[in-house]
C-alpha cells in the first residue's frame, strides 16, 4: 500500500453518539460472524476515548443479550516495565473497564506483556504478529489519538510499515500519562505497541476524538502530508476507515 493523500472520512457526532455507533458495528459484526461460525476480531485501546464505547457493549449485553463467546481481542500497546496488576498496565485497565465486566474469556484476550525479559521482546513481538495473523488478521480496529498524533503508541517518527515492536515513549506520550502514574518519574520510558502496518491490515478501522485537547492534532492529521511525523496520517487511504469527532476536536 502506498502512502495516501486521500481525505480521511468524518463523522461529526457526540461522544455518546460515536459510542453508540461504534458498539452498533461491532455488534454487527459479532453476530454476522457468529452466524458463520467465525469469531470476531477486534483490536481495542485504552485511554479515556474508548470508555464510552464499553460502557455501551456491556449495556448491549445486559439489555440485548449481545454474546461475546466468539470474540477475540488484541490491544493495541503496553508500558514495558509493568506487571499485569500494576495500576496503570493496560492489561488490567482492559480487565477492569471492559473484559471482567463482559465475562470475556481471558484465554481470547491478547495484550503485549510489560513484563516479558528484555532478551524475550523481539520473539515476543513476532509472536504477537502470528498470533494476530493466526485469528485470520483484525476485523475491527478502534483507535484513539495521542496529542502528538500517536495511534496505539506509534509515535512521531514511526514508519508506515512498521510491526509490532518495542518503541521509546514521546515527551508527549510520557506528561500526558504523568498525572495517572503520579509523577513523571513513574512512567515507563519504554512500551511494545501494534505497529501501523499492522493496524492498517485491520478490514476496518474508526477512530474516536473528542474535546479542545485533540483540536490541534486531529487539524495535523486532517490535513499535514501523510508521513511519519503525525503516525494518525497514515490512516487516510485505508479503504474502510471513518474518524468519529465531536465539534470542539474538530474545530467546529
Ligand atoms: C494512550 C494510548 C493510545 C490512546 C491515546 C489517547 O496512551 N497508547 O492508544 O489512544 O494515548 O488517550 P486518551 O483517549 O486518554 O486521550
Amino acid at each position: 500500500m502506498t502512502t495516501s493523500t486521500a481525505p480521511l472520512p468524518i463523522q461529526a457526532c457526540s461522544p455518546a453518539e460515536a459510542a453508540r455507533e461504534v458498539a452498533r458495528e461491532i455488534a454487527a459484526l459479532i453476530r454476522e460472524r457468529r452466524a458463520a461460525g467465525r469469531m470476531a476480531v477486534l483490536c481495542l485501546p485504552t485511554g479515556r476515548t474508548p470508555l464510552g464505547v464499553y460502557d455501551e457493549l456491556v449495556r448491549m449485553q445486559r439489555d440485548e443479550g449481545l454474546d461475546f463467546a466468539n470474540v477475540t481481542t488484541f490491544n493495541l500497546d503496553e508500558f514495558l516495565g509493568l506487571p499485569p496488576e500494576h495500576p496503570q498496565s493496560f492489561r488490567r485497565y482492559m480487565r477492569e473497564r471492559f473484559f471482567s465486566r463482559i465475562g470475556l474469556e481471558p484465554a481470547h484476550t491478547w495484550i503485549p506483556s510489560g513484563d516479558v525479559a528484555p532478551a524475550q521482546i523481539a520473539a515476543h513481538c513476532a509472536e504477537y504478529e502470528r498470533e494476530i495473523a493466526d485469528a485470520g488478521g483484525l476485523d475491527y480496529a478502534l483507535l484513539g489519538i495521542g496529542r502528538n498524533g500517536h495511534i496505539g503508541f506509534n509515535e512521531p517518527g514511526s514508519a508506515r510499515d512498521s510491526r509490532t515492536r518495542e518503541v521509546r515513549l514521546h515527551d508527549v506520550t510520557r506528561a500526558d500519562a504523568a498525572r495517572a502514574f503520579g509523577g513523571l518519574e513513574f512512567v515507563p520510558e519504554r512500551a511494545i505497541t501494534m505497529g501501523v502496518a499492522t493496524i492498517l491490515g485491520a478490514r476496518r478501522v474508526r477512530v474516536l476524538a473528542f474535546g479542545a485537547d485533540k483540536r490541534e492534532i486531529l487539524r495535523r492529521t486532517l490535513e499535514d502530508a501523510p508521513g511519519p511525523q503525525v503516525p494518525a496520517t497514515f490512516l487516510r487511504g485505508h479503504s474502510d476507515v471513518r474518524l468519529l469527532a465531536d465539534g470542539v476536536a474538530l474545530g467546529r
